[in-house]
């Protein structure tokens, strides 16, 4: 209890009515900023510079609820910038180079014992504003849309990748992640189901999340992607992307871009695979990966009869009237 009221005061300075109604274990390691449930190691301080971030008007921004394949866009978006050329990422990784704004960029992201170190840590915003002028940046955020940059809200000055995939896929997802990272809660995932569709999860709501940007669908600067469509015609969504990005692509850097963004080359391929960059703060195991089943329907294997019925009917609530359909399986 000492430890958790340290993180509270020293991240917001305010006792938190949200995470209260989370299992005990969550409110360990997450404080409360604006009613969003947050991890300890993405400050107040990494959200307020996200607030106020300056766009330049050359910069893409790959935007998503996690676990949605941020990291798969990260990567096409790269390919694309630098067409085709995979001699770049030699030494480097994607994660690196592009950076996460609202998150601290120490590597060692595992207790209480860095409070110190991740206050002060530069966050991913400040490595963004020391990116020369002239180099274009591709930069990422999973903020909540109040938390969006001024001029990323409602009339984006800059491009926006923005990946969305099924909710049942992303929750699996999201609570595997949760076993992969050390500093993430350990829900069951029953506990997790329930927090999921109560909004308490880190980052909160992934309905409002998806809606916003759906609704900016049809803006000039906003592409946006669903996972099961990259996944059933990956070469029609890199096609797309170097389109939206303003690059005229050969067949063959097509060709090249689909394949160095395959699951299965990611998987291989430490400038992709985050494991090993990460690797401090994972928990590493035969299983436990994160580029784990890169497929659509695993929510299958986990969801119950009840909780899909649940998923069901809130889903059709939420989602009433948006247009928005997503693939399931
Ligand atoms: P699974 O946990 O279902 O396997 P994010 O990058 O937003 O954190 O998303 C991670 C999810 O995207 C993981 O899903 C991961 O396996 C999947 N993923 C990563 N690269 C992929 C790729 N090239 N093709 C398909 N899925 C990919």
């Amino acid at each position: 209890m000492a430890e958790r009221k340290d993180a509270v005061e020293c991240w917001t300075g305010e006792m938190s009515a949200l995470l209260a109604k989370s299992p005990a274990h969550v409110a360990k390691v997450c404080y409360e900023y604006e009613n969003v449930a947050m991890l300890y190691y993405i400050t107040k301080k990494g959200i307020d510079q996200t607030k106020r971030f300056k766009l330049r008007p050359d910069d893409v921004y790959v935007i998503s609820y996690l676990k949605a394949g941020t990291t798969w866009l990260q990567q096409i978006a790269m390919l694309v910038q630098l067409e085709g050329d995979l001699s770049f990422f030699e030494g480097k990784h994607i994660i690196t180079m592009v950076p996460y704004l609202e998150i601290c960029t120490l590597e060692d992201k595992m207790g209480y014992k860095d409070k110190e170190e991740i206050i002060s840590a530069p966050t991913g915003a400040e490595q963004a504003d020391y990116m020369p002028p002239d180099t274009p940046r591709i930069l990422k955020t999973h903020v909540v849309p109040r938390w969006l940059p001024d001029g990323l809200k409602d009339d984006p000055q800059a491009k926006v990748l923005y990946i969305a995939r099924n909710p049942k896929d992303t929750a699996i997802s999201y609570y595997h992640f949760c076993h992969l990272v050390k500093a993430l809660p350990k829900y069951t995932w029953d506990e997790f189901f329930e927090e999921f569709i109560s909004d308490r999860v880190i980052y909160g709501s992934w309905f409002e999340h998806i809606l916003y940007w759906w609704n900016l669908r049809n803006h000039h600067n906003v592409l946006f992607l669903k996972y099961e469509d990259m996944k059933q015609d990956p070469r029609k969504a890199v096609i797309q992307i170097a389109e939206f990005m303003g690059k005229s692509l050969p067949d063959d850097i097509i060709d090249r871009i689909v394949e160095a963004s395959s699951f299965s080359f990611m998987k291989s391929n430490t400038s992709a695979n985050p494991d090993e960059v990460l690797k401090k703060s994972l928990d590493l195991t035969k299983e436990k990966t994160f580029m784990r089943k890169g497929m659509v329907g695993d929510w299958k294997n986990y969801f119950t009869e009840d909780q899909n019925r649940r998923f069901d009917q809130l889903y059709q609530e939420k989602l009433a009237g948006s247009g928005l359909e997503f693939t399931f399986a």
